[in-house]
């Protein structure tokens, strides 16, 4: 347990409303929002400057206490919750959430880690320009855990992963010693890439703090439609339909199930079907382009007619206006929360070729089906970078803790499957605290011994997010 001293040291650097000790303050940082993962800490941390977030992370370091960096509390695999036994305390970055720069004639945007994704947005907006990284929670989600665990989401097909994105970054490392490494060329090859070793270290190396993006031109004419679909094979056809025609267009190309889609419709405030015919499966296309006029919407209009004459597509709807999208984008925006609402689940973030995404489906749902019967397998999510969210939900009527208890059971199966496709069980979500045990199987050998000397050499004292990423040392 870090010692009352720290903490008054810690106070010194901070001042009263950096550091938050009550039970009643610090319990919101030591659950995740889908209540599965529960820690205890003796203090959340939220320094208001880099400076004071490194003043911190020497004291602790001395002191030998280990930190969890925390942004938005959004993870879906535990990433920023404190261990159950309290020796650890959460470093959030919140308070640190200034937009540093916006340049549009570089097309870069810096930032602090504590600023909120869809802040970010609009930062980038207001300059005439796009941050091309969309995803469910950016509300609430801050771009320092966003950087930390590389995430995907929405736009991935178009303008790649977070890491894609970065620049430059501003990094604390385990020490305390600010790396600054904020530059925002477009080609460096002066050795090393470091900052691509701390976006998706899922903050086991170090504290990013800031960071500098590269945007992309505002999209002129964007269109979306939602389409009802007999298959998550028909979904793959008409996915080869519209890069056929212009790849280049396509900015989302999102699967829903229908049984996701039921969950959406009964828990989720003013969700409404814009389409007709119940589906098996629906596909969210959207296609934006820089271009004015460009004819998009022709294309879409076209490309489905002909999708809706062969039986590809069973109905669909495109949007006639911003509040027609926003409607579209809702319903596959919830599912997340939507499945929350309906019970409780098991969730597997996986990638495999794109190609392979119904044989994926198909194989895993009977896997599931075989291990537990009556389990409701819901996949959605990035279809067209090949990152499906292969969600189980409990069966009805059944024992929800008991459900939860067979996560590590429904996980291997499914994972089994993944293998089958030389795919990946952690696509965009991260390992966090869920699945350091797969580590050895899935990345063993030479792969996890490098991991294991890079933490080491960097954390020699293992303070940064223990427990998070690669399995505890035997
Ligand atoms: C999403 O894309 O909505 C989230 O990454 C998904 C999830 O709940 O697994
Ligand atoms: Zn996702």
């Amino acid at each position: 347990m870090p010692d009352a001293s720290l903490l008054n040291a810690i106070r010194a650097i901070v001042g009263d409303r950096g550091l938050l000790t009550a039970p009643s303050d610090t319990a919101a940082y030591v659950e995740d929002w889908r209540k599965l993962y529960r820690g205890q800490t003796a203090a959340v941390i939220r320094p208001g400057t880099t400076q004071e977030l490194a003043a911190v992370v020497k004291l602790c370091a001395e002191a030998g206490t280990p930190v969890v960096p925390q942004g938005g509390n959004t993870s879906m695999v535990g990433g920023g919750i404190p261990a159950e036994d309290g020796s650890e305390l959460v470093l959030s970055t919140s308070r640190m959430n200034r937009i540093r720069d916006v340049d549009p004639a570089d097309m870069t945007l810096t930032l602090e880690a504590g600023v909120t994704l869809k802040a970010a947005q609009i930062a980038a907006a207001e300059a005439g320009c796009l941050l091309p990284l969309s995803i469910s929670s950016e509300g609430t989600a801050q771009m320092g855990g966003i950087l930390a665990v590389n995430a995907g989401g929405n736009n991935t097909v178009r303008y790649g992963n977070a890491r894609d994105l970065v620049l430059g970054l501003e990094v604390v490392l385990p020490d305390g010693a600010i790396w600054n490494g904020l530059r925002r060329l477009r080609k460096d090859n002066t050795g090393y890439c470091l900052r691509q070793l701390f976006v998706g270290a899922e903050g086991t190396l170090g504290i990013i703090t800031a960071a500098v993006l590269k945007l992309a031109p505002q999209p002129k004419e964007i269109a979306v439609a939602l389409c009802g679909v007999p298959s998550v094979q028909a979904a793959l056809a008409l996915f080869t339909r519209f890069q056929g025609h212009d790849a280049a267009s396509i900015s989302a190309f999102e699967l829903m199930s229908g049984l996701g889609m039921s969950f959406v419709l009964r828990h989720i405030p003013g969700a409404t079907m814009p389409v007709e015919t119940p589906s098996p499966f629906y596909v969210l296309v959207e296609l934006a382009t820089p271009r004015p006029n460009a004819g998009l919407r022709a294309m879409l209009e076209e490309i489905l007619e002909a999708a809706l004459t062969d039986g590809t597509v069973l109905d669909a709807a495109i949007a006639e206006s911003d509040a027609q999208r926003a409607a579209i984008w809702k319903l596959r925006e919830e599912h997340s929360e939507a499945q929350k609402r309906e019970g409780a689940s098991v969730k597997n973030d996986v990638s495999v070729p794109v190609s392979k995404v119904p044989a994926f489906i198909a194989q895993a749902t009977a896997a599931c089906e075989a291990l537990i019967e009556g389990v409701r397998v819901v996949p959605f999510g990035h279809m067209g970078d090949g990152n499906i969210h292969f969600n189980l939900e409990q069966p009805v009527g059944s024992d929800a803790a008991w459900f939860l208890a067979q996560d590590h059971a429904i996980m291997d199966v499914v994972n089994e499957v993944v293998r089958a496709f030389d795919g990946s069980f952690s696509a965009e979500h991260g390992v966090g605290r869920l699945k350091p045990y797969m580590m050895p199987d899935w990345r063993g050998g030479v792969e996890l011994a490098l991991m294991q000397r890079i933490k080491s050499a960097i954390d020699p004292n293992g303070i940064m997010n223990p427990g998070k990423v690669l399995p505890a040392a035997e």
